[in-house]
């Protein structure tokens, strides 16, 4: 991480491929409610519209009508991943990043239009 505010930039690969380790995010209190957990993304590519959104977890009991955030669309399927165990191939690559076991894997992949 760059800053005092948890963000990270990186660059995918030459087929837009990604990706990184990092801790499960917390919730945070809005007002009397708690936020699902979430990772916010702001996605660029040259001749690309730029996305940015935010990608949430499957099983948070803070999604959707329960997030205190009208406007964080937390409800979308299409931004709640599902939280999975890593395969075989997950480790071996995971290994190659960190030294520290990694139980949980999802994945993203943000669509972008020209
Ligand atoms: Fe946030």
């Amino acid at each position: 991480y760059y800053d005092d505010r948890c963000r990270v930039q990186f660059t995918a690969d030459q087929q837009g491929a990604f990706s990184f380790v990092t801790t499960m995010p917390g919730k945070y209190k809005l007002g009397y409610y708690y936020r699902p957990a979430h990772i916010h993304y702001r996605v660029t590519a040259h001749g690309y519209r730029e996305v940015v959104t935010q990608q949430y977890f499957s099983h948070d009991t803070s999604l959707g009508v329960n997030d205190p955030c009208d406007t964080c669309n937390s409800g979308s399927p299409e931004l709640i991943l599902d939280v999975r165990a890593p395969t075989a191939d997950d480790l071996l690559q995971i290994a190659q990043l960190v030294s520290f076991p990694v139980n949980k894997v999802v994945e993203f992949n943000p669509v972008m239009s020209h």
